[in-house]
């Protein structure tokens, strides 16, 4: 088992865990309309739009520590804020050292993220994200009482084997490089998806199981994309037990099985609402589908889902067995159900925010409190062939948190020398209170050092 420590921590967090592509299918299985909208939740989709990146992600709401503090040590971050330094998830011990190492090549994590890890929205009291997550318990539970085991506070670190290789994640596949993923070490990140849970949860006996948890992606900063978001993950196995009187072989007992059980959770959550099913490719499963939903005038993805690879349940002593298995994002679905229209909302510990949603009340429409005024800033700098997007995103984030609500690149173009220039537009804007001139252009300032200081690029 890897450790992850800089000289064997005490524990080995994966120890204590126990723990974008090439085909493009093109055919729509029911109606044949365009997809209207411009990016999938899940980065291992390719579908007919040809779009790829995850959904939810964004900044920190850094006032918030770790929900779970085993220890009293604390430090001081470089935006000013105190960070608990050790925490637990699910029983596992998680000490900052081991997750920040700033000059270890094979680590990626900035304490911004870090600062994230146990905050669990999906477990907190009248948060909408909990208040869905039990709208799902509620559906499941009345349609299959009993059958579905929950799990919603499993550890987000896993080991490369368990978010990429055990779901036959390819190894060219985009999402496994450090642009796209956080790493603690070469062999152990921050899950990407709750995916990542499914072999070891088979491997314990499982066979029915609804996973919920915090989910890590490097990402551009708007408002629907945050760098922590929450999934649920559903898996159901068959025995031919199960599809032999029914006539039909176990793939499509399986595919059948699982189209009316989410068409029946789809309309749970929204009501009666135009459905269709959009081919997909995941690594993970085959077919592969996702079902999209009519709501408010466009064509909106909900969720990920198909039968699972065969590979994947011989691998896990599942031998004879068919399988589904789905996966949704958890912002995205109580942006549109809540009306919420910003992604950092739910991680505001404002009462103005927190006070208008109870356990129970799904689908209350979000008041907006008063908009304070954004400020805009624009950085242009040369490139260097290691520049990303995402690099810079994170650069922004680690020092505007919250504050930084979109970056967009604005202008780019190449000089005879060959030499490329890229413009980015910072918005920034609390949604709490006016920022005064002074402090954004201190941000600012610090944006450009770092900027300059860090992903060798220069500043123009
Ligand atoms: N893991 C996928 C993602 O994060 C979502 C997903 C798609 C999960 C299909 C599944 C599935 O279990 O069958 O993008």
């Amino acid at each position: 088992m890897a450790s992850i420590g800089r000289q064997a921590p005490s524990i080995s967090l994966i120890a204590q865990c126990k723990t974008r592509l090439n085909q493009v299918v093109t055919s729509f299985s029911s109606t044949s309309s365009p997809v209207v909208h411009s990016r999938s939740f899940s980065i291992f989709s390719v579908k007919r739009t040809g779009t790829c990146r995850a959904a939810t992600v964004g900044l920190g709401f850094n006032r918030w520590v770790s929900t779970v503090p085993v220890s009293s040590k604390k430090t001081r971050r470089k935006t000013g804020e105190i960070l608990s330094t050790l925490l637990e998830v699910g029983g596992v011990k998680i000490s900052r050292d081991d997750v920040v190492r700033e000059n270890d090549p094979t680590n990626n994590v900035p304490d911004s993220i870090f600062s994230k890890i146990g905050l669990q929205l999906h477990r907190r009291d009248n948060h909408p994200l909990r208040i869905l997550k039990q709208e799902i318990y509620s559906y499941f539970d009345n349609n299959f009482p009993g059958l579905f085991n929950k799990f919603d506070n499993l550890c987000p670190v896993v080991s490369v084997k368990m978010n990429f290789d055990d779901v036959l994640v390819p190894h060219d596949h985009v999402s496994r490089t450090y642009n796209d993923t956080y790493y603690i070490n070469a062999e152990t990140v921050l899950r990407c998806h709750t995916s990542a849970h499914q072999a070891e949860l088979l491997r314990e006996g499982h066979s029915y199981f609804l996973v919920t948890g915090d989910v890590y992606r490097r990402d551009s900063v708007d408002s629907t994309h945050y760098p922590v978001f929450h999934q649920m993950e559903g898996f159901r196995v068959f025995t031919p037990v199960d599809w032999e009187a029914s006539g039909v072989d176990g793939t499509s007992y399986a595919a059948m099985d699982l189209k009316k059980t989410l068409e029946g959770l789809a309309q749970h959550l929204f009501g009666n609402v135009e459905m269709r099913w959009v081919d997909a490719y995941f690594p993970f499963t085959d077919p592969s589908f996702e079902l999209e939903i009519y709501f408010q005038g466009n064509w909106m993805e909900v969720l990920g889902c198909g039968v699972t690879e065969q590979k994947i349940l011989i691998n896990n002593g599942r031998t004879g067995s068919t399988a589904w298995a789905f996966g949704l994002g958890l912002e995205r679905l109580a942006m549109v159900l809540f009306d919420i229209p910003d992604i950092r909302l739910f991680w505001s510990s404002d009462l103005r925010f927190t006070s208008q949603f109870s356990s129970g009340q799904l689908g209350v429409k979000f008041k907006p409190f008063s908009k304070f005024p954004p400020c805009y800033k624009d950085i242009s700098f040369w490139i260097s062939e290691s520049f990303t997007e995402n690099n810079f995103c994170e650069v922004v984030r680690g020092i505007a948190g919250d504050l930084a609500e979109q970056v967009s690149l604005i202008d780019s173009f190449t000089n005879k020398k060959g030499m490329t220039s890229h413009c980015y537009r910072i918005t920034y804007r609390s949604m709490e209170r006016s920022l005064t001139d002074e402090e954004i252009n201190q941000l600012q300032g610090r944006v450009r050092d770092e900027v300059e200081n860090k992903l060798n690029v220069t500043i123009r």
